[in-house]
Formats: C-alpha cells, structure tokens, sequence
C-alpha cells in the first residue's frame, strides 16, 4: 500500500476548486495538512493554519514549491472567541477577501477513562472541537450565504456512533460536530452554503504517533484492515468541497476503513 507521504508528493493537479479559497484549521500537521495539500492541488488558495508558525510555515511552503497557492497564519483555537472571529477575518484578507471553502478539522482528543478526565482536558474539548468551529461558522457562513455559495466540510470521527469504553467526551465533541452539520445544512443550505461532514477512523498522524500499537489493534478486523491515511480523508474533503456534490447536504461520510459500519466489539 502506498503512504500517506508518498502520495502527498505526487499529487496530480487539477482545476477542480480552480477560482475558490479555502480555509482549513489545524493544517500544520496531520490530517488537516492532508486536506489543505489536496484542495491546493486542486487549484485551491489555502490557507494553511495552527498554533506553531513554523510548522504551518513548512506546510505552505511544500505547497507552494507544488505548484499551489498558500498562506500560513498563525491561531490558537482554544483561544477566546473574539480572537477566533479575529483569525476568521485575517483569514479572509490574505484570501482577497473572501473564504470559499471552511474546513474545521482543528481538533484536541485528550483524556482516557471519564474519572480521569480533567477539568483543563473538558474545557479545551469544548472550546477547540466546538466552539471553535461554531465560531468560524457563525462568521463565515453568513458572509458565504450573502455571496450565494460556499461549501463547509466538519472532520467528525468514528466514534461519534461508536460506545468505546476509554473515550467518552471526546466522541461526544465529535457527535456534536455531527449535528451542527445537519442544523448548519438546514440553516444556510437554501442561500447556497452546504455543510457536510468527513469522519475518520484510526489514523496515524503526530497526534497519535505514540499510539501506534492501539491504531494497529483498532484497524484489525476492519474491512481495510490498516490505519487510515491522511490523504484518504482529503480526498472525501475534496468532493463535499467540489461541485461534484452539490447535491449533498447535512451528509456523514465516513473514511474509516469500515470501522463504524463493521465494527463488532
Ligand atoms: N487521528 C485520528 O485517528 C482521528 C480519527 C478521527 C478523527 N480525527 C479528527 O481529525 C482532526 C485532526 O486530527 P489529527 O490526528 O490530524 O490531529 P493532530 O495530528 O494532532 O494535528 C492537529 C492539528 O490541529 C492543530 N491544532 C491543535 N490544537 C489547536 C488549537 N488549539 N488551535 C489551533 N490549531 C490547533 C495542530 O497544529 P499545532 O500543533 O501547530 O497547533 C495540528 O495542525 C481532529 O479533529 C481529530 O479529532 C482524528
């Protein structure tokens, strides 16, 4: 099976988003880095955004040195909301003005078993896997809708429907990404946005890189029988962001190796 990296590499270019702006959270690393390198190959300007300048900086310039357009800024998601408003609209400027694409991929997992979970780990659950993107949207999908179109794609995850026994807030983030997507879908579908959402199952990225062995377990018995690789979920970002589903709206799909659908313990 080719790898994530290899694949990145050797992205073909296309016009698919050839005209549009995208912006997508939490790029400067795992799977949002995926997303924003494949929408650039598809002719998207992005702009490529997390806590730490120089990994993000990293990320635009790869795709720069591609072929693409991008930008790197600079946004800690926990922050207030105000300074996420702030970074909504800096976004927007280095875009020439208008944000096409939103993806709110940003997102924390922390905490195992629920007695254990800490007050620190329940505030940034809700502030960087909720608030957040509520943030961003309240921001930029009024400005999408009064242009007549935008596309927001929300990266959920497996366990959103899945009861696992050592997570329990974190899914619950995600579930809530779930059903903002549907209500998000219905409040600003019929002025032109669609909000769909992505969800990954166990994926190898920085963020789990010291849980190897768990990822592995997790994928066995599953219809793919591997961790999901990054690009893997660019490549469904891709479409919901894409003309090609203009008829989706308030949608779930899943990239997940068959996990949610098969799983049996
Ligand atoms: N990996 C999986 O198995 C998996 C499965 C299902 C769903 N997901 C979801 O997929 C998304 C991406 O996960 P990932 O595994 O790719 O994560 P990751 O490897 O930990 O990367 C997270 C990205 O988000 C940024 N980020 C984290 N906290 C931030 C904050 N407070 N403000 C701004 N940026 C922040 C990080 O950049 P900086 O460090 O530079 O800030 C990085 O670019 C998340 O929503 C996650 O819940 C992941």
């Amino acid at each position: 099976m080719r790898t994530n990296e290899d694949l990145l590499a050797s992205l073909t270019a296309d016009t698919t988003l050839a005209g549009r702006t995208a912006l997508v959270t939490g790029s400067s690393g795992g799977i949002g880095e995926a997303v924003a390198r494949v929408l650039a190959s598809s002719g998207a300007e992005v702009v490529v955004s997390g806590r730490d300048a120089a990994r993000a900086q990293g990320v635009a310039q790869a795709i720069v040195e591609a072929g693409g357009r991008a930008h790197a800024l600079t946004a800690d998601l926990d922050a207030e909301p105000a300074d996420v408003r702030a970074f909504a609209q800096r976004a927007e400027d280095v875009l020439g003005g208008s944000v096409d694409i939103l993806v709110n991929n940003a997102g924390v997992y922390p905490g195992s078993f629920t007695e254990t979970v800490t007050d620190d780990e329940m505030q940034t659950l809700w502030a960087t896997n909720i608030r957040a993107p509520h943030v961003l949207v309240a921001t930029l999908a009024p400005r999408m809708a009064g242009r007549g179109s935008g596309a927001i794609v929300n990266i959920g995850s497996w366990m959103a429907r899945v009861g696992v026994p050592y997570k329990a807030l974190y899914p619950a983030t995600k579930a809530a990404v779930e059903q903002l997507t549907r209500a998000w879908a219905a409040e600003y579908g019929a002025r032109g946005v669609r909000v769909n959402t992505v969800a990954p199952g166990a994926t190898a990225t920085r963020g789990n890189a010291t849980r190897s062995d768990q990822l592995a377990e997790m994928a066995k018995g599953t219809p793919a029988g591997a961790p999901v690789r990054p690009v893997d979920v660019a490549y469904a970002v891709r479409f919901l962001a894409s003309d090609e589903a203009a008829f989706i709206h308030g949608a779930t799909l899943d990239v997940d190796g068959g996990i949610a659908a098969t799983r049996l313990r």
